[in-house]
């Protein structure tokens, strides 16, 4: 995809340009920044290699293994030996947990190949599961009371993302029809209309036919704009289903070789009529052709270049095995949203489908090119990036939405990657940074977030409807078991799991127990976890008597417990 000769560097947008200087530079003061720019302040070979020239795109294409500055890129993953970074302008497998704002005024000018978002619009149905009814989801409500309020909450953001965006790179923005027409006019303004590339239509459902009244809004937007210069795009197709074709294909190729193979005939004229020694005389025909004249008289001899009636001009065979697809144009109609039944699915209303980040990663970034989304969520982009072996970076604002992640990432059925920051300074594995997770933070996170927050610490899985398992916050499957969805969307109850009761309190008491008892009775669970910040001995004494006299085992576990990574032998 080849850029317009007018087309605006991002880096000269009024906006982009006075957040470049102002951070980039400014920001080496601020402690929190200077271990991302160790490697850049006072190094300005770095920074400037930092921004690509067309040589080096091509020689991130055609594979040649060199980073930015010259540094030889790790073809297998691995870090730069003795930096433990696998890029050396910027930390990669990071996931950041906190407001990218200021996440993103840390990290170097261009420095990134790739930013997808997908950021909550002004829709509730976005944020109702990491922001339930809490006055964080108040404060949020508040804050996009309206398209406008909204787009001057993304603006910085995005005036960030263009700044950090390299010449070559690509930036995806997912929204609907909320403030899609406002986003537009603000990407414009931000990374230059020259940059505009593509407005992608994903159809994401087919849901809500009847019962809607008008035209159902069943599709979100993607626009892409480029850095400024060639952007890195591997076009991606939709493959011919040789077996059944479509009727526009099938009439296309309509001929058939006597070996059965399909094919439709091409033209062989040079659309330069100016080129003397591609003109010559073929089968009584002069003309400026394509190819060399030794090369038709090859191809003829094999049967390639054809003449389809005696006397007439040859063309050429071109046979549809050969060809890679259709090529896949703005209107994604075959990447079906997350059903209940999709083993990647987590739970959560905003989680897209790996598909589609499959989709955008691999036609705008090649390996070890560098993938950020700031707006992470679930880390669709960052499972992508990481199967597809980029570097990524990862923010998210949400404590929940990090570990929920970094859960995702470690899993074996996903990534299998290590969190650990021993791996991860000799280049494998991740790391999650900034999570408020002290006790003392712990004590002061909202309800919900501190419920997920042990829940996921112990392994299990939230409830998603309380309703009929009241006094229940989640549940643990033991090891093996894969718990079955039901229609609902619920897990199955009949299945092996145990319940788990969070309470953030600094001393739960007989009471809670009481409560925890009387839910596990209900679900007829003979064994059931509690989580709390301390006990209170007549909560202990209550426990035991619950064993004695029910043989039902409430297992007690504090905060610092799950903190310190204390209670395998517990869960046992
Ligand atoms: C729509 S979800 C993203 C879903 C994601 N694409 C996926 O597939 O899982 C939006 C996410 O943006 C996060 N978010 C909202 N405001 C943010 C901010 N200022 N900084 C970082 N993350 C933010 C929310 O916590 C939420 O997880």
């Amino acid at each position: 995809m080849a850029k317009k000769a007018d087309a605006k560097p991002a880096a000269e947008t009024p906006g982009c340009k006075a957040a470049g200087n102002e951070n980039s530079l400014g920001g080496a003061s601020d402690p929190a920044s200077r271990s991302l720019q160790s490697a850049t302040i006072g190094d300005t070979t770095a920074r400037e290699d930092a921004r690509p020239t067309s040589k080096n795109s091509l020689a991130r294409r055609t594979g040649e293994g060199r980073g930015e500055g010259g540094v030889p890129r790790p073809s297998d993953g691995r870090g730069i030996k003795g930096e433990g970074r696998p890029s050396p302008l910027v930390d990669t497998r990071v996931i950041y947990c906190g407001d990218n704002l200021d996440q993103l005024k840390k990290l170097p000018d261009a420095c990134v190949d790739l930013e997808y978002i997908d950021p909550p619009f002004n829709s509730n149905r976005n944020y109702e599961i990491f922001w339930p009814e809490t006055s964080e989801k108040r404060r949020f409500d508040d804050r996009h009371e309206s398209t406008k309020a909204y787009i001057d909450y993304m603006r910085p953001r995005c005036e960030q993302l263009a700044r950090i965006l390299k010449k070559t790179g690509s930036f995806y923005y997912h929204c609907d029809w909320h403030a899609s027409h406002q986003v537009r006019v603000m990407l414009d303004e931000i990374f230059g209309e020259n940059n505009f590339q593509s407005e992608i239509i994903w159809h994401r459902t087919l849901a809500k036919g009847l019962g809607f009244k008008g035209f159902p809004n069943n599709h979100d937007t993607i626009f892409l704009y480029g850095g400024g210069g060639e952007i890195t795009f591997n076009r991606p197709y939709d493959p011919y289903d040789l077996d059944n074709l479509d009727e526009k294909t099938a009439s296309k190729y309509s001929h058939r070789d006597p070996d059965g193979r399909l094919y439709q005939l091409d033209n062989l004229l040079n659309p330069n009529p100016n080129r003397p020694n591609l003109t010559y005389e073929f089968l009584g025909h002069k003309k400026v052709w394509r190819w060399t004249k030794e090369r038709m008289q090859e191809a003829y001899e094999n049967g390639i270049v054809v003449q389809p009636s005696p006397g007439a001009v040859p063309r050429m065979k071109r046979f549809l095995d050969e060809q890679e697809g259709r090529p896949i144009d703005t209107v994604w109609t075959d990447i079906p949203p997350i059903n209940s039944q999709a083993q990647e699915r987590l739970g959560y209303p905003t989680q897209k489908p790996l598909a589609l980040l499959d989709r955008i990663v691999r036609a705008s970034s090649n390996e070890n090119d560098i993938v950020l989304d700031a707006f992470c969520g679930c880390g669709t982009a960052i499972v992508a990036a990481q199967k597809l072996k980029r570097q990524w970076i990862g923010i998210d604002i949400s404590p929940t939405a990090c570990r929920v992640m970094a859960k995702r990432l470690k899993d074996k059925r996903v990534c299998a990657l290590s969190e650990d920051e021993d791996l991860w300074a000799i280049g494998r594995g991740f790391i999650v940074r900034d999570l408020p997770w002290t006790e003392e933070k712990l004590r002061i996170l909202p309800p919900f977030e501190f419920e997920n927050w042990a829940v996921i610490a112990l392994g299990g899985r939230k409830n998603k409807v309380q309703v009929g398992d009241k006094g229940i916050d989640g549940r643990i499957y033991p090891v093996g078991v894969t718990p079955r969805e039901t229609g609902a969307g619920e897990l199955a109850l009949e299945e092996s799991w145990y319940p788990i009761q969070v309470k953030q309190k600094d001393k739960a008491g007989r009471p809670d127990m009481d409560a925890f008892e009387t839910a596990m009775r209900r679900a007829a669970r003979t064994k059931g976890f509690f989580v709390s910040f301390d006990y209170s001995e007549d909560a202990e004494r209550e426990v035991t008597r619950f064993w004695k006299e029910e043989q039902r085992t409430i297992i007690l576990l504090t905060v610092k417990e799950l903190l310190d990574g204390n209670f395998a032998h517990k869960l046992v």
